[in-house]
């Protein structure tokens, strides 16, 4: 098979510090949620790494479940076009909702999500990130839970994808020009 580790331009992460950062924001929602069972929604398909060590290292009792949503298709760019591909299968009625997301960037997506989701009947909606690009800030979105501001860079890895690639990197990593130019 092909060897990624050529398409990388540098490491932003290593996994070791993508682990505490995930650790972090454990501890954060464990005393936040505190006697509540917890609703944890992945957006896939970015959110799978995240989804998987998050919710290993709460200690909260929790329920995962997935919604699929497309609004980038192949390119780079958020068209602030939401549409679900995969709903949920729990009901949201009175529960306490996590939305847990690998990245927010233009904040389009969460923020049409989040809306979706509290018409629901949920008890809580409430967000979780791993990581957070800087225009994310001029969005009127309130994300709760936020493990690391990052670079405004293409970047891959721990779930993140170039054309539905790189994502089964364990570091976040900027990819080659040579790759997407
Ligand atoms: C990416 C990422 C977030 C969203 C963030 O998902 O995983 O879900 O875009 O972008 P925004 O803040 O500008 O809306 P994508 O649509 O690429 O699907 P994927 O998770 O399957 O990669
Ligand atoms: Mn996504
Ligand atoms: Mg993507």
């Amino acid at each position: 098979a092909e060897d990624v580790a050529g398409d990388l331009e540098s490491v932003l992460l290593t996994r070791e510090e993508i682990d505490d950062i995930v650790q972090d924001l454990a501890v954060q929602i464990d005393r936040d949620y505190e006697g509540k069972d917890i609703l944890l929604v992945g957006v896939l398909k970015g959110a799978l790494m995240i989804m998987a060590d998050l919710s290993r290292a709460l200690r909260s009792k929790v329920t995962i479940d997935f919604m699929a949503v497309s609004s980038y298709g192949s390119g780079t760019k958020s068209s602030g076009v939401v549409r679900i591909l995969k709903d949920l299968e729990e009901d949201l009625m009175g529960r306490h909702v996590l939305i847990v997301e690998d990245i927010v960037d233009s904040g389009l997506t969460l923020s049409w999500l989040k809306t979706n989701l509290e018409s629901r009947g949920p008890a809580s909606v409430e967000i979780v990130t791993l990581f957070r690009k800087p225009e994310a800030l001029a969005v009127d979105i309130d994300v709760r839970y936020i493990g690391k501001d990052i670079p405004n860079k293409f970047v891959v890895g721990y779930g993140l994808d170039f054309d539905q690639k790189y994502r089964n990197l364990d570091v976040l990593a900027t990819l080659a020009p040579h790759v997407y130019e």
